[in-house]
């Protein structure tokens, strides 16, 4: 896989996946019908940084060349002015390629960019408790900072915590 900063062109790749993810309304605090432009809008933010994640394995079958884009993370800062070398990031892997490590690599690769970028700690400000990500997050050395109890109303699991991460970099 290639992990690299994502162009304009690149969110017709990234619209499908984003749309199922937020559509599932488990993971992230958008509004599940958030529509394409809106989506747009908030992830390819000209004050973020994007990347995206291109499966190399290049698929000869459909007669197309370009790359399959499979992944994709945001980096921008937490806060504003004396506070800005807080970082946050988002990361959003294409459920149909889950769970192959891509979104390890994905937000290894996100931690060294923050901290090549001169951030000093990354904060994810709502991480659904029931997320399989928290154990991701944990095992690349965030800690939960505390949780705010019953703020997300999960399909399947009722009302949930949101948990602030933190991890210095
Ligand atoms: C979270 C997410 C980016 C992980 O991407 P991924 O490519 O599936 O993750 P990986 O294959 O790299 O797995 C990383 C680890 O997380 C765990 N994990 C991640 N998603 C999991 C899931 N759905 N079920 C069980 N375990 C999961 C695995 O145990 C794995 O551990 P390992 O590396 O020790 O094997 C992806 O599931 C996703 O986009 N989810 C929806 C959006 C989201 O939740 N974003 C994060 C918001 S805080």
């Amino acid at each position: 896989m290639l992990i690299r900063e994502a162009t304009a062109d690149d969110w017709p790749r990234i619209w499908p996946f984003w749309h199922r993810v937020v559509a599932a309304a488990e993971t992230y605090t958008w509004d599940p019908d958030t529509t394409e432009e809106a989506a747009r809008a908030l992830w390819m933010n000209p004050a973020k940084r994007v990347y995206v994640v291109e499966d190399d394995t290049n698929d000869t079958s459909t007669g197309d060349d370009t790359a399959a884009v499979v992944g994709s993370a945001y980096l921008t800062s937490n806060y504003g002015g004396p506070a800005a070398r807080i970082a946050n990031a988002g990361f959003m892997v294409d459920p149909d390629h889950g769970g192959r490590g891509i979104g390890r690599a994905l937000a290894e690769h996100i931690l060294a960019e923050a901290a090549a970028h001169g951030y000093r700690g990354m904060v994810f400000n709502a991480v659904v408790e029931t997320n399989p990500a928290v154990r991701l997050w944990t095992s690349l050395g965030f800690t939960i900072l505390g949780t705010v109890p019953e703020a997300f109303d999960h399909p399947r699991h009722g009302l949930v915590g949101l948990h602030v991460m933190y991890r210095a970099l």
